[in-house]
């Protein structure tokens, strides 16, 4: 089964840059970081996934496919403060296991958005099995041309490159107080209030702030 080290060493050549270096992989000066120990899996979607690898479906997509380690999904969304109130979005939502467990642990509303059909297809197929179908919706589509703005939480396990060129849209889109949790990269300049790290996996989250940041290009 793959893992997010397995992502991260799968694309250090393709990148040309170390990204165990990157500061988002180390602790963020000034903001809160915590670590402790892993939590139980409350959707069981950890067994080593037939999709993975080996597929037909020939849409590019930005990131390959690496799922969040159950435990790290779990983490993302205590982190976020979850509550049956919230809509959460995951941006490249692979087998679906971020809404699912969303929806399953939390009552919450949940979309995700993926690129690739047969992820797609697979997420629909998992949400049923776990029972949540009213409450998670999976769209095909590129989380680029997505509407995000009636998210209040948005998840994503993407790329620096990738997350700083959503930057942007997030700014755009999302109600000031919606919260971003990221795993394992950052967001350059744009400091998270909360760094969480454990076992070699890193989560960071961000809050929607009433104004623009300065160092934010709207336009790009
Ligand atoms: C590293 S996986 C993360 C999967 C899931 N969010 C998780 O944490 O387990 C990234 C996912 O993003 C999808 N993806 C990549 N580029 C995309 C794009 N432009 N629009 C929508 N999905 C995309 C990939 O197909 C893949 O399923």
């Amino acid at each position: 089964m793959f893992s997010s080290s397995t992502l991260r060493s799968a694309l250090l050549p393709l990148l040309g840059i170390a990204l165990l270096s990157l500061p988002g992989c180390a602790q963020e000066e000034g903001s809160t970081t915590s670590t402790d120990t892993a939590d139980t899996a409350t959707v069981d979607l950890s067994a080593p996934s037939p999709i993975t690898g080996g597929t037909t479906d020939t849409i590019d997509s930005d990131v390959p496919f690496v799922e969040s380690p159950q435990s790290v999904v779990n983490k993302m969304l205590e982190v976020a403060n979850v509550t049956k109130n919230d809509v959460v979005y995951d941006l490249g939502s692979g087998d679906g296991r971020i809404p699912i467990t969303a929806a399953r642990t939390y009552g919450a509303r949940g979309v995700g958005i993926e690129i690739k059909p047969h992820l797609v297809k697979k997420a629909r197929e998992n949400a049923k099995e776990n029972g949540v179908s009213d409450l998670v919706e999976f769209r095909q589509g590129d989380l680029f041309k997505a509407d995000l703005s009636e998210a209040t939480v948005v998840t994503i396990y993407l790329l620096p490159t990738v997350n700083m060129k959503l930057r942007p849209k997030l700014f755009r889109e999302l109600e000031p107080g919606t919260r971003v949790v990221s795993h394992d990269f950052d967001m350059n300049e744009w400091e998270p209030d909360t760094t969480w790290e454990s076992g070699g996996e890193t989560i960071f989250r961000w809050t929607i702030p009433e104004e623009t940041p300065d160092f934010v290009n709207l336009e790009e």
